[in-house]
């Protein structure tokens, strides 16, 4: 059996182009005692993946030029050497840009399909759910009544954090780039203002006209002027979880903007990064809160999913052009 692969050719200045990734196949090896053969039913893709391809410290390692892309997957088992999995479980781990993938046991975790479709398990119930649920609830701690404004709001997080804003009680304000995603944002998650920061005139307005009461939480995906806007419009004690800062993701420069300590300091404003592994330890409290959530219709998701194998780049360069609304994610098979 063949297994096709994508690694990462060579490392992208700027927006990743096809020369960035070369399609190869390799020989599909059979599991020895210990390790399970997975084939790959589903593929996520994910903005921080941009930042694993430059060679730069970061929380993660750097991809290496090569290698194939590693990323986080769904997909059955096809052959077992191992105790603890059989034929056709469904399961999940960090199987990466192939089709087939031999794991060893500890890598890989079985996935419950009676609770809820596979897909959700690397959205709404997987990283993307925990994402928006630690960084909203352990930083931004909304108050009922009070303001969160959230960017890149009809994506797989801000889809997410926006819901729960509600749910606590929050008058939300969502920050998105497309008409669809509006109508979204707006008439299937309830948000209570939605503003198209591709078609306004400015920013700085609707946003006033939005929050009439100031901004009390801002969940920051994206950065950048889009940032800029809202920060100068935080009330005193606001807090500000960032969660990501797409607009800068493809950029050569260092991205500078207005400078924050005073602002900060004027309002006792809180902002802090976080990556959602730093909440490894509670991630069952969060996966049970969110799944108990869903199963309520409390929670709702969208996927945007792209099929077959080669699209997988494309899929991923989608995120940077905003195609995607709810987790993007590739079905291979
Ligand atoms: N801290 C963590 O642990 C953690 C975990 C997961 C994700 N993240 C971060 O959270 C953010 C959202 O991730 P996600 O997985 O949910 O992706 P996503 O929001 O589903 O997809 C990316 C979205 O970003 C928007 N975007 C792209 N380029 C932009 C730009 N130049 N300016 C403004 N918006 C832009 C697009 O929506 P529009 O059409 O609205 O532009 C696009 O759909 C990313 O920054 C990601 O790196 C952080």
């Amino acid at each position: 059996m063949k297994n096709r692969q994508i690694i990462l050719a060579e490392r992208p200045a700027g927006v990743p182009d096809e020369d960035t990734f070369k399609f190869l196949e390799s020989k599909v090896e059979e599991p020895k005692d210990g390790q399970v053969l997975i084939r790959t039913h589903y593929v996520s893709v994910d903005p921080y993946m941009r930042g694993r391809m430059i060679d730069a410290e970061s929380y993660v390692e750097p991809f290496k030029v090569g290698e194939v892309i590693q990323g986080g997957s769904i997909g059955e088992v096809i052959e077992s050497k191992s105790d603890k999995f059989k034929i056709g479980d469904m399961v999940m781990g960090m199987f990466g840009w192939q089709e087939y993938y031999l794991a060893t046991e500890n890598e890989v975790r079985t996935i419950d399909t009676s609770l809820a479709p596979v897909t959700t398990y690397l959205g709404i119930l997987g990283m993307t759910g925990l994402t928006a649920y630690f960084g909203l609830l352990d930083i931004g701690k909304p108050k009922a009544g009070e303001t969160v404004v959230i960017s890149g709001a009809a994506g797989a997080v801000g889809s997410v954090v926006g819901q729960i804003a509600k749910i606590q009680g929050a008058r939300v304000v969502g920050i998105a780039g497309s008409e669809e995603k509006i109508s979204y944002l707006k008439d299937e998650l309830h948000f209570d203002e939605v503003i198209n920061y591709k078609t306004t005139d400015d920013i700085a307005v609707d946003l006033k006209q939005a929050c009439p009461n100031g901004v009390d939480v801002y969940f920051d995906n994206v950065g950048g002027e889009i940032s800029d806007a809202v920060m100068s419009q935080l009330n005193t004690f606001a807090r500000v979880p960032v969660c990501g800062a797409i607009s800068s993701y493809n950029l050569e420069e260092i991205d500078l903007g207005p400078r924050v300590q005073s602002l900060l300091i004027k309002k006792s404003a809180l902002m802090q990064g976080f990556t959602v592994g730093n909440y490894a330890e509670r991630f069952p409290e969060g996966a049970r809160q969110l799944g108990q959530w869903l199963q309520e219709g409390k929670l709702s998701y969208r996927e945007t999913i792209k099929e077959g194998f080669e699209a997988i780049p494309d899929a991923f360069l989608d995120l940077f052009k905003g195609k995607n609304i709810g987790k993007q994610l590739v079905k291979l098979i």
